[in-house]
């Protein structure tokens, strides 16, 4: 991995991976790309360039033109915008995996990584600790097109020999580039809402669990998979897991720092996309495999999250 092609690059993961990305390989070889405008995160990163991931051609000659060797693929649309609009959901995230891994197969490019998600799990997995291989039985149209995209992977594996990956990652948490559409949007929101003084009312209830994780986890474990030699890896597709946690649980973390921090409940129809995943997740494969460790559990994110919203707040 020496010249690596972003798409989603404005988006909450992406923003923050170009960043590490620069910083490990050297801004020149990162080329960040995006249909949205960059946002300040990025504005200072060298190469920028618009990129539609549904147009094959201009993906091809983006490849082609920077000497990709590597893709990491986040363009995507998440959960609940999925559910407003599916059939743009499975464009969206068909299309532009599709067209991600024809030409990483037709231009040279040897490895393509693009996240999977809690979201690949429906109702009838088990809620705790769940492995890899328990039933993939999604009830959004997201998680359909995670199930599908992890498929086409193993298949571009075995067929062509792309050296594919993905890690299926919880709700991500972080400060920097806010979410957009997700079911788990709710636990950033509450950090802002909190540092703002506002009240905030939470569309999925207090008791309800979810997989989290914080961003400086999120972009390790990327980082580390892609780095990963590959005769070390025993699957394309690996679990990741930080932390349980419930709306209440975060808002209780946040209360010991702003305790007159004030929340109602009003769960809407993202609580029952969050019913149908799992609470926790088993990642003892990325553990065994890629020496997978999280560094951060609910207190040192909210301490860190309260210090980064509260500086942008203040800029
Ligand atoms: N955070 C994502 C969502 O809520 C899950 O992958 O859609």
């Amino acid at each position: 991995m020496k010249r690596v092609l972003v798409t989603g690059a404005c988006g909450q993961i992406g923003s923050e991976l170009v960043i590490r990305l620069g910083k490990l390989l050297g801004n020149g070889n990162v080329l960040a790309t995006d249909i949205k405008r960059a946002p300040d995160i990025l504005k200072k990163h060298g190469n920028f360039t618009y990129l539609n991931v549904l147009d094959s051609h201009m993906f091809a000659k983006e490849v082609v033109d920077f000497e990709a060797d590597a893709i990491f693929h986040m363009a995507a649309i998440l959960s609940a915008s999925g559910e407003k609009d599916p059939q743009l959901a499975y464009q969206v995230n068909m299309t532009g995996l599709m067209n991600a891994l024809e030409v990483s197969r037709r231009k040279g490019v040897q490895m393509l990584i693009t996240p999977s998600s809690i979201a690949v799990y429906g109702p009838d997995a088990p809620k705790l600790q769940t492995v890899e291989d328990a039933p993939l039985n999604p009830t959004t149209m997201y998680g359909v097109t995670k199930v599908a995209g992890e498929k086409l992977l193993q298949y571009y594996h075995i067929k062509y020999g792309l050296d594919t990956r993905s890690l299926r990652y919880p709700g991500i948490i972080s400060a920097e580039t806010p979410p957009g559409g997700g079911t788990t949007d709710f636990a950033v929101d509450l950090y802002w809402h909190a540092l703002r003084g506002k009240p905030y009312s939470c569309f999925v209830k207090e008791d309800a669990a979810l997989p989290f994780m914080y961003m400086p986890d999120a972009i390790k474990a990327i980082i580390d998979l892609a780095k990963a030699p590959a005769e070390r890896l025993h699957r394309r597709v690996y679990n990741v897991h930080a932390m349980s946690l419930t709306a209440g649980d975060i808002v209780a973390s946040i209360r010991n720092h702003i305790p007159d921090f004030r929340v109602e409940y009003r769960p809407d129809y993202r609580q029952e996309i969050a019913d149908s995943w799992p609470a926790s997740l088993n990642d003892a494969p990325a553990r065994e495999d890629w020496r997978w460790r999280p560094d951060f559990g609910l207190e040192a994110m909210t301490r860190d999250m309260l210090d980064r919203i509260k500086r942008k707040l203040s800029d």
